[in-house]
């Protein structure tokens, strides 16, 4: 089987050329750079096996002692497709190795890649402490040979500020050295698809103004690259904003989806069949337009939130961003009232749950949509009880009256009905004819638009999806 980094699946565009601002495709080929990576997140991780791969030597920088140790026992410490296997060929090749000391372990690298977590703080806008405090520790340590490129969500002016936090200890330091340049280099990976689309990104966007550092951050990402992507070479502050700007549009594609959705239940159309022949429309483009339970993760909620509240500028409402939050919301209380209405009253009911993970092939319950509709399902009085194939702990963020089981075929037993939440293809293969007969009543909402509506209510089962007929 071909890995992620040699497929050609997915649909993806594998000849794209290098725009006309991108650098010249004729640079002559430096050898692997050696690379730090800070954070050994789903980014971070992502990033240091996959320039591994690419043939450069890196140190993969993590704080989190357990995180740590899982790393150096060769484990991965969340799941992604086919990382586990990257991670350890490159532990065996030398080419990836891991630390949890930061000011020794940049020494000598040429590049550093700040891929820390960016959360949402308490007001709703971006949480920088982290990222901060890397800046403070490199700003002693670093030389101006080095460059430091931050991966990791930012605001406008974050690379400017980190620049400023570098300058000013060089400045107290030694008198006219030059600091590090600061390049934004802001990550497009989809957790579940991380690996494969580490390898056939759809465009590598690179921020700065020193063209040298822009040339050897070119040089990392083109040095291992089997399937050319463009590349977006522009000042900081744009590529900052071309990242919040397209998770802005993609959550609003989303909440427009779901929004449809309810249209279409209500006039009974099937919204399937609307998105199917709006997505042929290149100016639409098919993907992300399947309605569901509403968008969720860690990334869409948070940078919509910072999109909103960027703009210090009295003037500069973000009405169709706001609209598209609400609507967010909407969406999660949507679903349980269609749980409701199947049942006619949720009280006593018990529910079985597919899916908690925010989307399938992933284990990140960060912000997952299944979180506020167990929540609501249980305040309007029903049990729940839930399978999901890799989450199976209820951690901090699912509610403690949640029963969790270790089949799909358990959240068949006594339930009133099913409610399916997250896509994992393995719930395609359910024994739909058999469980049914384990079940109060055979009623199936299928929050994903994922399972065959003919089959299930050949099988005697009460169909509902969103926006299906
Ligand atoms: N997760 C995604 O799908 C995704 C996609 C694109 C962009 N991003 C962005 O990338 C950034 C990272 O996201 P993530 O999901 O990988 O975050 P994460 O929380 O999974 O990982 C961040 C890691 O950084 C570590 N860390 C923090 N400070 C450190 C320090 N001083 N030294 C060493 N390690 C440190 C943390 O312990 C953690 O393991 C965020 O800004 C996010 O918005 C995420």
């Amino acid at each position: 089987m071909k890995s992620a980094r040699e497929t050609t699946s997915k649909g993806k565009v594998d000849d794209a050329t290098i725009v006309a601002s991108g650098p010249s495709s004729n640079t002559p080929l430096l050898p692997g750079v050696n690379i730090a990576i800070i954070g050994a997140g789903f980014v971070g991780l992502v990033s240091a096996a996959g320039f591994a791969e690419f043939g450069h030597s890196v140190v993969c920088i993590e704080k989190d002692a357990k995180r740590l140790r899982l790393l150096l026992d060769g484990k991965t410490p969340f799941y992604e497709p086919e990382l586990a296997e990257l991670i350890s060929r490159h532990i065996k090749s030398g080419k990836l190795t891991f630390s949890d000391n930061l000011t020794e372990a940049v020494r000598g690298q040429q590049a550093i890649f700040v891929a820390v977590g960016t959360p949402a703080s308490k007001s709703g806008r971006t949480d920088l402490t982290a990222l901060n405090a890397v800046a403070q520790t490199l700003a002693p340590v670093l030389t101006g040979e080095q460059i430091v490129i931050i991966k990791s969500t930012v605001p406008v002016g974050s690379a400017q500020k980190i620049s400023a936090i570098l300058k000013a200890r060089l400045k107290k330091n030694s008198n006219g050295a030059k600091p590090p340049a600061v390049i934004s280099n802001p990550e497009f990976l989809r957790e579940g698809s991380a690996v494969y689309d580490f390898f056939h990104p759809e465009r590598v966007v690179i921020g700065g103004s020193d063209s040298k550092a822009i040339e050897v951050v070119t040089h990392i990402h083109k040095l291992g690259m089997l399937h050319p992507a463009p590349f977006v070479v522009t000042t900081n502050e744009t590529a900052e904003m071309i990242k919040y700007a397209s998770n802005a549009y993609l959550a609003t594609k989303i909440g427009f989806a779901n929004e449809l959705a309810g249209l279409c239940d209500s006039v009974k159309v099937n919204v399937m069949e609307v998105v199917r022949g709006m997505g042929m429309d290149s100016r639409i483009g098919p993907e992300f337009l399947n309605p569901g339970p509403g968008w969720g993760g860690s990334c869409l909620p948070k940078d919509l939130q910072e999109y909103i509240g960027m703009s210090d500028a009295p003037a500069q409402d973000m009405l169709i961003a706001e609209a598209v939050k609400n609507a967010n919301l909407r969406q999660h209380t949507r679903i349980v009232d269609k749980a409701e209405a199947m049942l006619e009253n949720l009280q006593g009911k018990t529910v079985g749950v597919l899916g908690l993970a925010f989307k399938a092939e992933t284990s990140d319950m960060r912000n997952s949509p299944t979180i506020p509709i167990i929540a609501d399902l249980l305040k309007r009085g029903a049990k729940v009880r839930a399978f999901d194939p890799i989450v199976k702990e209820k951690g901090d963020s699912l509610p403690q009256e949640l029963e969790i089981v270790n089949t799909s075929d358990e959240v068949f037993a006594k339930a009133d009905c099913l409610l399916l939440l997250t896509e994992w293809q393995e719930f395609q293969l359910i024994d739909w004819g058999g469980l049914g007969a384990l079940m109060n009543n055979k009623n199936i909402l299928d929050a994903r638009n994922l399972l065959p509506p003919e089959l299930l209510r050949r099988h005697g089962y009460k169909y509902v999806g969103v926006g299906q007929i």
